[in-house]
């Protein structure tokens, strides 16, 4: 059985912006796919669905052979603007992972069981920031706060993690290193990931898997060594397109 496995979707928004349209693959435990496209191919509709936040106008999506209807716990996801809470700690904010499983009371009350603030260190740690764990996060840099916003996804426990454009707001240097901790993090756990990203240069670094969107049809679905110039190419500007150069160096 695969991890996450996506049949025939197909999203309508209104009457006939159509921004999936047939759109299908399986994806392995433990992979960490990267999703190409350039913008308004359905990226971040894709992972929309995926985590249960837009309802598909057509087609299925199960992980872990169960059918996605709304929210779920074991999926998390980190977004491209920084979702930390400024006035917390990097701990706190790690912590409140936690909260998508912990009861309502325990959850108003803003108390925590030793597993989870064992998880939060953990996670922390993960992500390179153990010794900042009592900094405040507005305090921080945009990448390590990005990496704070990792350790709260994987503080959740997750079996499907979930990342749209999470380095789109940062310098190739701290974008290679949050996506860097991202990869480890999920290698080490074997967390299914995938993550939409623009940066082609720093995407080829990071996938195990690639899958090309354009159009809101998948263009590609290779590895590494597929993802040559040319396919490059065609996911961005379609067949017979031009410049790939244009796109390598964005
Ligand atoms: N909430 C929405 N209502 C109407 N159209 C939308 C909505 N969200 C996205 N779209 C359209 O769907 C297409 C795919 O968008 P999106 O999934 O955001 O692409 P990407 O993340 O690759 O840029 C685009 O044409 C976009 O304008
Ligand atoms: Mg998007």
């Amino acid at each position: 059985m695969p991890a996450i496995s996506v049949q025939d979707l197909r999203k309508v928004y209104g009457e006939d912006e159509v921004a999936l349209d047939g759109v299908s693959f399986d994806i392995e435990e433990g992979e960490f796919v990267v999703v190409l496209g350039p913008s308004g191919a359905g990226k971040s509709t894709l992972l929309r669905i995926l985590n249960g936040l837009t309802e598909p106008t057509e087609g299925t999506v199960e992980v872990n052979g169960e059918e996605v209807r709304g929210r779920r716990d074991d999926v998390a996801m980190v977004f491209q603007l920084h979702y930390v809470i400024e006035s917390m700690s990097a701990y706190r904010n790690a912590l409140t992972g936690a909260l998508s499983r912990a009861g309502l009371l325990q959850s108003l009350m803003t108390w925590y069981d030793e597993e989870d603030k064992r998880a939060a260190l953990d996670a922390l740690e993960t992500v390179g920031l153990l010794e900042e764990a009592e900094q405040r996060a507005g305090s921080m840099s945009g990448g390590q706060q990005q990496r704070v916003g990792i350790a709260r996804a994987l503080v959740q426990h997750p079996t499907l993690l979930l990342a749209d454009e999470p380095v789109a707001s940062l310098d190739p240097k701290a974008a290679t290193e949050v996506m860097g901790y991202m990869r480890s993090a999920a290698k080490d756990r074997n967390l299914t990931t995938i993550a939409s990203l623009h940066q082609v240069n720093i995407a080829r670094e990071f996938g195990d898997r690639f899958i090309g969107i354009r159009n809101g049809e998948v263009v590609f679905d290779g590895d590494g060594d597929d993802l040559t110039m040319e396919a490059v190419d065609d996911i961005y500007y379609g067949e017979g397109g031009d410049d790939p150069a244009e796109v390598l160096e964005a």
